[in-house]
């Protein structure tokens, strides 16, 4: 038989067992990429093994726990009534018709790349590799390394030889490949994440199949482009338009502030032109898991190039500033108050990276408390989706959540986190002064209020 006819005749039996449900679908990584993603294929009654090197989020699948604010247990017995379950045995991987990897994709202490989650599930998964699988990168990731480190990896670790497929290859069936970014807006309610269009780019043609057919059964729309390398590039391009766009209002709210200006009016005005222009917003500093990492990982790639991505870099600068700038608003404030922030106390609202989620990651609220801290003011700080912040990656506060109550004995409540939970009329009448970071007392006059 010819390999053209083999290939797609695989395609089509792929095709079978994803309208049939039958595929088997193994997701890795059952972070809030993973796991999300691991509910929407079994709700779609699709069997679904998620994989984890975590033991603790293992065993809270599989008594129905859920790890995630907003993914309730219901939703996760939901799942197990639909076939989904939780394993760390890699071996489970041989019986998997697809498998998408999502680990993390941070940075390292020197600012470059950490590869090191992806070459982890490359060298554990390559050894269950068989033939005819279907592996899809979802980390997101400088252009390159799909074909560049996962592709090279699972091929020298699988045990009988097998290679992923390229285009103009004649070697026997092997496993195909593709990366398809995940472009998640955690807390956006707006869209629903079938609604969000799926880019996929497979290493040739018949993995572009695959994967658009794997995916095309629970996102409406599937957008494919010509190899990984572009998918990469495309999720790449999208945070990088965030992260300069976002240091682009920061750097213009600096200097409206000066001008005494209000930038959120003038955002709002602007934002009433039907054509070109997109509202992006100031805040204390980025947060997040992708934009503040993600841009990084291209312009570490664009040195191997000879390459300088500036915009990349100015943004960079500008956005880290921004909690720089947050401490010098309190000191000011208070120092129009006759206090020193040096044995203030302060209390800081909300330490997610963003409203109405439980994701501290690279949360500038972290950097505002240690430089507060710094600067010898007595910090406390609220949030409701967090009863206490321990040692991260980068920090180690061992600091519990403050009730919300007698905020007069603050010298000033700093609002980092704009929750919708909190009642703002409420906090600025019973505070001394309020610094705002995110407009989140918009439409209140007093004169405790602090834009910053
Ligand atoms: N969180 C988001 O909103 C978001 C949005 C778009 C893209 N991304 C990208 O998706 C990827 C995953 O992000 P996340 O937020 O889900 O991360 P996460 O840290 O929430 O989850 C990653 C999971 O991978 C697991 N893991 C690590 N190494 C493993 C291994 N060798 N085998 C099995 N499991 C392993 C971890 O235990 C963890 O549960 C990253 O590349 C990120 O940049 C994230």
């Amino acid at each position: 038989m010819n390999p053209d006819t083999a290939v797609t005749e695989h395609v089509l039996e792929f095709r079978r067992k994803i309208e049939q449900r039958q595929a088997r679908v193994g997701i890795i990584g059952l972070g809030y990429v993973g796991l999300p993603l691991a509910l929407l294929y079994a709700e779609q009654n699709f069997p679904v093994t998620g994989f984890d090197i975590d033991k603790h989020k293992i065993e809270t699948l599989n008594r129905g726990g859920s790890y995630i604010f907003r993914i309730t247990p219901a939703e996760i017995q939901a799942a197990k009534e639909h076939k989904f379950t939780a394993t760390s045995d890699y071996s489970q991987l041989g019986s998997m018709d697809a498998i998408i990897i999502c680990v993390p994709t941070p940075l390292d202490e020197y600012h470059e790349p950490d590869l090191s989650y992806i070459t982890g599930t490359a060298q554990a998964m390559a050894p269950h590799l068989r033939a005819g699988q279907l592996v899809v990168l979802e980390s997101t990731t400088y252009p390159g390394t799909t074909e560049e480190v996962l592709v090279p990896i699972l091929e020298k670790g699988n045990r009988s030889g097998l290679k992923a497929a390229r285009t103009g290859s004649t070697e026997g069936p092997g496993f195909y490949v593709a990366f398809s970014p995940e472009r998640e807006d955690p807390g956006n309610t707006t869209v629903a994440r079938p609604d969000i269009p799926k880019v996929v780019g497979g290493l040739e043609a018949q993995a572009s199949e695959l994967a658009a057919a794997l995916y095309g059964s629970i996102f409406r729309r599937t957008v494919r482009v010509s190899s990984p390398a572009a998918a990469e590039m495309t999720k790449l391009l999208e945070n990088i338009y965030r992260c300069v766009n976002i240091a682009l209002v920061n750097e213009l709210k600096l200097l409206s502030l000066r001008m005494g200006i209000n930038i959120w009016e003038v955002i709002e005005a602007a934002s009433t032109k039907p054509f070109g222009f997109q509202p992006f917003y100031p805040g204390p500093g980025l947060g997040g898991h992708c934009i503040p990492v993600d841009p990084f990982y291209l312009s570490w790639k664009a040195k191997e190039w000879d390459f300088r991505t500036r915009f990349i870099e100015l943004a960079g600068e500008i956005n880290t500033n921004m909690p720089y700038h947050v401490l010098e608003s309190v000191a000011r404030a208070l120092n129009q108050r006759k206090k020193a922030l040096n044995g203030s106390r302060v209390l800081v609202l909300g330490v997610a990276y963003k409203k109405d989620i439980d994701d501290l990651r690279e949360s500038p609220a972290l950097t505002i408390i240690e430089l507060l801290q710094q600067a010898g003011a007595q910090v406390s700080y609220n949030d409701p989706y967090f009863p206490s912040v321990g040692k991260g990656r980068k920090y180690d506060l061992q600091m519990k959540c403050a009730p919300l109550e007698n905020l007069n004995q603050y010298d000033c409540v700093l609002i980092v986190t704009d929750h919708s939970d909190y009642d703002y009329a409420r906090i600025v009448s019973e505070s001394q002064l309020v610094v705002d970071t995110r407009n989140a007392t918009r439409g209140l006059a007093s004169s405790k209020i602090v834009h910053c």
